[in-house]
Order: C-alpha cells, then sequence, then structure tokens
C-alpha cells in the first residue's frame, strides 16, 4: 500500500511542479519521501528559493507559515492543519505588545517558533542554529526581548554575554527530557557523545557535550571522530543521523523525547494534501509583509 502512496505522491508531485519540505523530527516514511529534510533554518532559506509552484510543508504549522511569507506567490500546503507547536502559543501578539510597552526601546527577537502575528511584532527572527550571532550582532547599548523559549533564551545569553530579558516559554517535549535521563545514558554508554538541542533545560545543557540545532547535529556527527552519540532531542533526527552514519551509533535519551504535533503527517495526509490542494496556509498581507522584515533579517545571518 506504502509503494502505492509513493507513487502516487511522486506522480502528484511532477504534475503540479509541488515540492516537500520535512522537518528532522518527522517520521521515516515522511523524511524518506521529502526532496529536501532540514531544520528551521535550512527549510525557510529552501522555501525562500524554491522554483516549485507549491510547497509541501511537512513540519508544525509556524513552519509552513514562515514558508508562505518567504514565499507569498507559493501555495504553501500543511497536510495537517492540526500540527502545532505548543511553544509557539506560549505568547500571544497582545501579550508581546504589553512585554514591549514594559521595555520601551528594547529591541525584540523572535525564534521561528512563534505565529506570524508575533513575527509582525519583532525585529529580528532567529532559528536555533543562528540564534547566537544574530544576537551578537545587536547593538550592545540596547535592551533585547527574547521570545519565547526561555531555554533557547538562556543558552543565548550565556554564549553572548548579553543580558537578555525573557519570556517564559518553554518546549514541552524537551522539558520531558531530565538531568537523570542524561546521567543514564551517560552510564550506559561512557564513550559515546552526547548532543543535544539548545531548548533543553539548564540542568540537561550542563551535562552535555555540545548544544546544536537538528541542522547542526547532522553535520556534527558526520565530521566527529566519534563512534557513538547520545541524541538529546527528538527522537525522530535518529532516523536521518543512522542513514547518514551508517558505520556509527545513535541512542534517543529517553523514549519521552516525542514531539505529538510533529508525528501527525504521514504519507496519506501529503497524498490527499496534492490532490486537494489542502490545507493552504493564507495569511493577511500586512501581518506577511511584516513579519518578512524580521524573517529577511535573519535569513542574511548565517549559522
Ligand atoms: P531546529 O530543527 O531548527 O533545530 O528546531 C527544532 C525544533 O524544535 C523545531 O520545532
Ligand atoms: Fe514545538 Fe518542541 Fe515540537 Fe519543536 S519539538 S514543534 S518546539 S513542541
Amino acid at each position: 500500500l506504502n509503494e502505492q502512496i509513493i507513487k502516487k505522491i511522486k506522480e502528484l508531485k511532477i504534475q503540479k511542479n509541488a515540492v516537500i519540505l520535512a522537518h528532522n523530527y518527522q517520521i521515516a516514511e515522511v523524511q524518506d519521501i521529502a526532496d529536501i529534510t532540514g531544520d528551521s533554518l535550512g527549510l525557510s532559506k529552501q522555501a525562500a528559493e524554491t522554483s516549485a509552484d507549491v510547497i509541501v510543508f511537512c513540519g508544525v504549522k509556524f513552519m509552513a507559515e514562515t514558508a508562505k511569507i518567504l514565499s507569498p506567490a507559493k501555495t504553501v500546503l500543511l497536510p495537517e492543519p492540526n500540527a502545532g507547536c505548543p511553544m509557539a502559543d506560549m505568547i500571544t501578539a497582545q501579550q508581546l505588545r504589553e512585554f514591549k510597552a514594559h521595555h520601551p526601546g528594547a529591541i525584540v527577537v523572535c525564534y521561528v517558533n512563534t505565529t506570524a502575528e508575533v513575527k509582525a511584532e519583532s525585529d529580528y527572527c532567529c532559528t536555533s542554529s543562528n540564534a547566537v550571532e544574530v544576537v551578537r550582532r545587536l547593538p550592545e547599548d540596547k535592551n533585547i526581548i527574547f521570545v519565547p523559549d526561555k531555554n533557547l533564551g538562556q543558552h543565548v545569553a550565556q554564549q553572548t554575554g548579553r543580558d537578555l530579558i525573557l519570556w517564559p516559554g518553554y518546549c514541552s517535549t524537551h522539558t520531558f527530557i531530565t538531568a537523570e535521563d542524561v546521567d543514564a545514558a551517560r552510564n550506559e554508554h561512557p564513550d559515546a557523545e552526547l548532543i543535544a538541542h539548545p531548548e533543553c533545560t539548564p540542568e540537561v545543557r550542563a551535562k552535555v557535550d555540545q548544544l546544536l540545532s537538528t541542522g547542526g547535529m547532522l553535520k556534527y556527527a558526520k565530521k566527529s571522530h566519534s563512534k557513538e552519540f547520545v541524541v538529546v532531542t527528538e527522537k525522530g533526527i535518529i532516523h536521518t543521523l543512522r542513514k547518514e552514519n551508517p558505520d556509527k551509533n545513535f541512542y534517543a535519551v529517553s523514549p519521552r523525547a516525542i514531539c505529538p504535533n510533529m508525528k501527525k503527517i504521514n504519507l496519506e495526509k501529503i497524498l490527499w494534501a496534492l490532490q486537494r490542494d489542502q490545507y493552504r496556509i493564507e495569511l493577511p498581507t500586512e501581518i506577511m509583509k511584516k513579519a518578512k522584515t524580521a524573517l529577511d533579517r535573519m535569513l542574511e545571518v548565517l549559522p
């Protein structure tokens, strides 16, 4: 059955001049059928550059919205309309406006894990792979508001020495990973390198060897001399890590490190998306224009 679905997806993709983008946390079959897999920054760049007419975005809603903002003339489809990001929903545009009013003159940096409306209220956007670089370039004499991820924000503050004004948001999936999980994995795999995402809690971040975006992990695993890695982020990325490094071993830090929203898309939903043009991302023009300014500033900064 899967073979038939894959065949139909491939035919429709050509017919519609569509491209399939998938985040590194998607299920294995979805990553395998995608034309491009990547982290949030990599996928944003691809969305901005592709010559396809249709982008099928296999990820969560803020990612598909980002693709639409960067390519407003294209049809952007999210195969599962309820694939959201709880962290992105932890701050609304109205809450950000009120926060800004309490800190007049501050520059606002938003993580890409935000709604389009929140991006429209921000000066700069960033992802986990360029957040440190984005903040490093900001003028020394300005206060900086960083929303919504307090964990990534703390990491950026540590790396840059800047005193960031943080919003108390967090990723529920990464907070499932505990310091005890990390200790147990270290004991079980004493020769492994521990690679973690900066969305992890400070207790976890303090115990690992490398803090990287998902794209950064894929690059790092290839170039590192280590033969074993404990993966301290959402488990989905292990599929691609294994595929790209057949001679190395990868272990999940915890069986609970699963983002339920990232698992909502499957091959059937991709096929329906292409057959029925669903679910189209549409955003108000004014919001897209403002959000694009913050995203364009981010895309100028390399990871
Ligand atoms: P990156 O893939 O950009 O590291 O982001 C991780 C994430 O949580 C996406 O929701
Ligand atoms: Fe959001 Fe966390 Fe899931 Fe990423 S892993 S989509 S930040 S809930």
